[in-house]
């Protein structure tokens, strides 16, 4: 088993396909034995539980408005994973106070320890809470169709530089914090022929080596994979049966996809990588820590 893992799925537009890929990660990690947890973290528009036809009485907001004080008092075990349910179209939940966001990475945190992937959905868009929150992971995942590269190669870049930025606060209040060199985030191209996607990803690292030479930022992109248009299917899956596509349709290219890319990424994991090394969550959490010791220092 590979140490716990967190894997976030960001991108700058909505609507290319980040709830259905996260629902499907998990799902498809979970079944692949791995213990898997998909936190809702869309703080905008979160639909996990829309999608899959699922109530449930506490959702991520009653965390934040400090109804439950544990993620793990929110984990529901769904099909093979288990969920977080988030919620959608709360101005307190989508304009989150610093000690909220401190309370969210810390529970987070906890949380993370008792699984081996925690797949974060993330909201559309590269403002600071969903870039920080992006910017925790081990693994992140830019989703993007093709007509959206533009906007998806922006959200790398943007996220590169929020990355920078962290690490370059933290180095001014602890001289010796290591600057990470390089964003490396991995792509996946959805409603896309493998081949088309291959394409696209050559000019997102020609893009990548522009931007390095422009001295803008480090991303050093990885090819997760593609996902194959699939409307008939989806459609019968999630709005007539909401279902995983990887529950209802097991057989369907867009599955035979979908476990390439978690083989690929469980791989990704053995062995184990160096517990020397900061993660990104704790090069997160201790930014925070010290830009509230500041703050009270002030
Ligand atoms: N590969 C695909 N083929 C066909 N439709 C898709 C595919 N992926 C996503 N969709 C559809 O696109 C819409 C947006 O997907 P969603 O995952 O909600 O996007 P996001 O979370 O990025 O806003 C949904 O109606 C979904 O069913
Ligand atoms: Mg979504």
């Amino acid at each position: 088993m590979p140490q716990q893992k967190i894997i976030s799925i960001l991108s700058n537009k909505g609507g290319v396909g980040k709830t259905v890929f996260a629902i499907e990660l998990a799902q498809s990690l979970g079944s692949l034995g791995f213990r898997t947890l998909l936190i809702d973290t869309d703080i905008n528009t979160g639909d996990v539980s829309i999608k899959l036809k699922l109530a449930y009485p506490l959702t991520l907001l009653d965390f934040f408005q400090k109804t439950v004080d544990d993620l793990s008092q929110l984990a529901q075990k769904v099909h093979s994973f288990y969920l977080v349910p988030g919620a959608g179209g709360h101005f307190e939940f989508a304009n989150l106070y610093y000690q909220q966001k401190m309370k969210f990475i810390r529970s987070f945190r906890r949380i993370a320890q008792e699984f081996d992937f925690t797949i974060l959905d993330l909201g559309a868009g590269i403002e600071r809470t969903t870039l920080d929150f992006a910017l925790t992971a081990d693994l992140p995942v830019i989703i993007t169709t093709p007509e959206d590269i533009q906007t998806g190669y922006g959200c790398a870049k943007a996220a590169a530089v929020r990355m920078r930025e962290l690490d370059r606060n933290m180095r001014r209040k602890q001289p010796d914090y290591p600057l990470r060199e390089e964003f490396s985030p991995w792509f996946v191209f959805n409603k896309a022929a493998d081949n088309l996607a291959r394409g696209i990803f050559r000019g997102v690292e020609k893009a990548a080596e522009v931007t390095a030479a422009r001295r803008e930022a480090q991303i050093v992109p990885r090819y997760l994979g593609s996902l194959p248009e699939e409307h008939h299917v989806i459609e019968k899956a999630y709005f007539r049966q909401h279902l995983p596509v990887t529950v209802a349709y097991p057989r369907q290219k867009f599955c035979a996809q979908m476990r390439l890319m978690s083989r690929k990424i469980t791989g990704q994991f053995l062995p184990q990588s160096s517990s020397e090394n900061l993660s990104p969550l704790e090069r997160v959490f201790q930014l925070f820590r010290s830009e509230k010791e500041s703050a009270l220092a002030q």
